[in-house]
């Protein structure tokens, strides 16, 4: 896959509450373009391996429980310079210290419950976007 990509998700709350719609509107006008898209759930197995960086977190078991509580969207987008253009887009990881604007500051409720995931890096983009894509549902 291309560098240019990222892997995102909207967290059980934001599809519970209704915002996927709203979500990939705004990233969509924001220059991205999704060349993957599904509505799955995570097992527990699935929000372990994920988040496998995360495992000696205090936060981990919460993270995992919270991710796969319910249906999340995943989808790989494409844009010059995607990872980073999509952190920002997205906003800091605590709501309090989201910018104006950013889909988190919008949509999430709290930082361990913040509505929108991105990759942090191109080379955990490529391992995430495998993780949720067969190469035939990558476009
Ligand atoms: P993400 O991976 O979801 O895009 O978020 P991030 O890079 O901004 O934050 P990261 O450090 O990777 O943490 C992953 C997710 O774990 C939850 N978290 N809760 N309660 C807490 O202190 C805490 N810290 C992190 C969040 O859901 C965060 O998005
Ligand atoms: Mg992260």
């Amino acid at each position: 896959m291309a560098t240019n990509r990222t892997l995102t998700m909207i967290k059980p709350n934001a599809v519970k509450s209704g915002h996927v719609g709203a979500i990939l509107e705004k990233i969509a006008a924001s220059g991205f373009r999704i060349v993957a898209l599904k509505m799955t759930q995570l097992t527990l197995d699935d929000a372990k391996k994920f988040y496998d960086v995360h495992a000696n977190k205090p936060f981990y078991e919460d993270l995992c429980g919270f991710m796969t509580s319910g249906p999340i969207v995943a989808a790989i987008l494409e844009k010059e310079n995607a990872v980073e253009d999509f952190r920002t887009l997205i906003g800091s990881t605590d709501p309090e210290e989201a910018a104006e604007g950013t889909l988190r500051k919008k949509y999430a409720e709290s930082k361990s419950r913040n509505a929108v995931h991105g990759s942090d890096s191109n080379d955990n983009a490529r391992i995430e976007a495998g993780f949720h894509f067969s190469r035939r549902e990558q476009f």
